[in-house]
């Protein structure tokens, strides 16, 4: 560990002076001091090592232990990933590094609790990107926030965040990687995080028995992926709740580890690093400079998606199957959403030009490389061009004002099959598999909340840090309302902020507020917000959404209960074909 320091205590600074404003925490391997931070009274623990991992290798339990004290003051390493410089720096992370398995810690000081022996419900992050991009220590998921608004309404929490591997050395493939079973790296290292935080949570304050884990996007796939691991077979009880953002499960059943397109980007990996050739490309590999190696990973011509794959082992069958079977622990609850337009991410990524029937046609084909012919049609029998209202931000018939849109960031504008692309992307990437997964745990007599965010941040279109996208809906556009952050917090360019209407702070607020109740106690309606309808289970007689949603009007709210039955046809596909209709994953 880079950042080892044993400090005796007397050097700390501050320490004659407020004794009790020094954070310190025994954990297995040794003490940690932390930090105490005054602008929000919260004691933070950073750059924690979790486990242990050389490049390309499974990771496990962090071994060392000390005498004495070491710093946890300062945000340590993170993995490669491309993250940008700015991210970066404004985060005031080390650097990039092979060895980046930490995790950080933020509590609300002692001093600001009420019940001082009462351990804390413990919300554990897990951050999106596309398993090809993200870190811990983000300010993008600066949890600061939420946990002082916990503190304020009388249920405190604790937050932790941490690092994964992403992109080839996360997720590689190829037959070496198979052989050698280096499979889901990144699955692995956040599954020894959560075994971490069962052993040691509770040094730090913090209830090992009241977790929950909390993510977005690629974040939320990976607690489905959690909750499947090994076949839904061990007894590990890592988390008991999992609020999950925009992600679930659907996108990779069909994907192996050394199905073609792996196997040549492993072949062009080695070329890159001089490995061809190598008696054992593997440890060619793990002795490779790093950035040679990352650089590989990412080069455009040959990538394929590195990814999450059934391995038969982590993964060990296509998940949406799996869930089906009913193949996972029972003593879990999940609250999770999508957004009206999750599918424009995708549909940018496939084919925003797409003008014809036919075009679409083709170009599903492409994409669903493993589909039959009479599945493509399925596709378009069940998501027409001229559907009235399916609750999009923004429906079919609005072509020209959503064209426009596009045309004034000059993106070309495939017109309504354009829109349906995005449909169809958007139910299959990350909507149908919410639904699915409500569904089945109702089944099951599980608890399963579910929302719908049906609210425009801000008027389009919206600038990210990778692209230009279309406002309304769209996949993120919930990120600032559920983490509470201030109108004017600096996002960095990744998410759009909360809209600047009293009405629209009012949601943010009231979203927050059920999430941090659902972290304390496991039920959202556990703190009360005026004007806000209870949030009805999820049941299979009566399936039903919280619809998040703000008017134009100052402080009115527009929350409200949806029934979850909307698009039956198509949202019924995804599940019936999860083999055939996979995105073949060189796009
Ligand atoms: C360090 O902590 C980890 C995680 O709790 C534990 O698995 C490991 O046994 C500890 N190692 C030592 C040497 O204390
Ligand atoms: C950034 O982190 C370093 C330790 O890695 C610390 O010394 C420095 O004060 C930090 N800078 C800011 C602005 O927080
Ligand atoms: C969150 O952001 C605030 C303001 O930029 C900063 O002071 C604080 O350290 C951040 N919190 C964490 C946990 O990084
Ligand atoms: C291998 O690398 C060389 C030089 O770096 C490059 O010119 C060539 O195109 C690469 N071949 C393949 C198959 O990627
Ligand atoms: C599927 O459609 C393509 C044209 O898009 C056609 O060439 C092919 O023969 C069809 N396959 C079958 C089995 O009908
Ligand atoms: C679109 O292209 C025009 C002409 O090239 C240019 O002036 C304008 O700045 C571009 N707009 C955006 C949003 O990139
Ligand atoms: C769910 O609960 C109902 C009513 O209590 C019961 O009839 C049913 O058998 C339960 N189903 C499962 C799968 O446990
Ligand atoms: C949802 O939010 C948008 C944007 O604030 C608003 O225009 C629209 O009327 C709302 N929808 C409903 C059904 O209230």
């Amino acid at each position: 560990m880079q950042l080892l320091q044993l400090l005796p205590l007397a050097l700390l600074p501050g320490i004659w002076a407020s004794c009790q404003k020094v954070p310190v925490a025994t954990t297995r391997n040794g003490t940690y001091v932390g930090r105490y931070l005054a602008e929000f009274s919260q004691d933070l623990f950073l750059n924690i090592p979790f486990a242990k991992a050389g490049r390309l290798e499974n990771p496990s339990p962090y071994d060392e232990s000390w005498e004495g004290l070491r710093s946890a003051e300062w945000y340590g390493n993170i993995c490669p990933c491309p993250a940008s410089p700015r991210s970066i720096r404004n985060a005031n992370v080390t650097g990039k590094s092979d060895d980046c398995l930490n995790l950080n810690i933020i509590r609300p000081s002692q001093g600001t609790l009420k019940r001082k022996d009462e351990k804390l419900p413990v919300a554990v992050w897990l951050y999106g990107g596309g398993f090809a991009d993200g870190f811990g220590a983000d300010l993008n998921s600066n949890f600061s926030w939420i946990v002082q608004a916990s503190v304020a309404q009388d249920m405190p929490i604790m937050a932790v965040t941490l690092n994964y591997r992403v992109g080839f050395l996360g997720f590689p493939g190829g037959n070496e990687v198979t052989a050698a079973g280096v499979t889901n790296l990144g699955l692995k290292d956040q599954r020894q995080a959560l075994r971490w935080v069962q052993e040691n949570i509770e040094a730090f304050g913090g209830d090992p028995h009241k977790v929950t884990v909390w993510a977005q996007s690629a974040g939320a796939n990976s607690v489905a992926y959690q909750l499947l691991a090994y076949g839904g077979k061990t007894d590990e009880k890592l988390f008991r709740g999992a609020i999950m953002s925009s992600g679930s499960i659907g996108i990779g059943n069909a994907v192996r580890p050394n199905r073609e397109d792996a196997v040549q980007g492993y072949q062009a990996i080695l070329n890159a690093t001089n490995c061809l050739g190598a008696e054992d490309t593997l440890d060619c590999l793990r002795t490779a400079p790093l950035d040679q190696v990352f650089d590989a990973g990412e080069a455009t011509t040959t990538r394929p998606t590195w990814w999450p794959t059934v391995d038969g082992d982590f993964i060990a069958h296509p998940p949406s199957e799996q869930l089906e079977a009913g193949d996972f622990p029972h003593d879990v609850s999940i609250l999770a959403g999508t957004n009206d337009d999750e599918g424009f991410v995708l549909a940018n990524l496939l084919g925003p030009a797409t003008g014809t029937e036919d075009e679409l046609r083709q170009l599903l084909k492409t994409a669903f490389k493993f589909a039959r012919n009479k599945t493509i049609e399925a596709v378009l029998w069940a998501y027409p061009s001229d559907v009235p209202s399916p609750p999009y931000a923004l429906p079919m018939s609005a072509t020209p004002r959503f064209c426009s849109a596009l045309e004034a960031i000059n993106k070309t504008c495939g017109g309504v099959q354009y829109r349906r692309l995005a449909a169809i992307t958007g139910d299959y990437g990350l909507i149908h598999g919410r639904r699915d997964m409500a569904r089945k745990f109702a089944s099951l007599n599980m608890t399963a909340y579910t929302y719908r965010f049906d609210t425009w941040p801000i008027s389009f279109p919206i600038q990210t840090q990778y692209e230009t996208q279309p406002g309304f809906g769209g996949h993120s556009t919930e990120y600032s309302y559920f983490f509470r952050f201030p109108r004017d917090y600096e996002l960095y360019g990744n998410n759009p902020p909360v809209a600047k209407s009293s009405s629209h702070l009012a949601l943010s607020h009231a979203i927050s507020a059920m999430l941090i109740a659902y972290v304390y106690t496991g039920d959202p309606n556990s703190v009360l917000i005026p004007n806000v309808p209870t949030w009805p289970k999820y049941s299979v007689d009566k399936p039903s959404n919280l619809v998040l949603n703000a008017t134009e009007v100052p402080d009115v709210l527009n929350i409200h209960i949806e029934p979850d039955t909307w698009r039956e046809e198509g949202m019924a596909l995804w599940a019936k074909y999860p083999l055939e209709l996979d995105l073949a994953m060189g796009w």
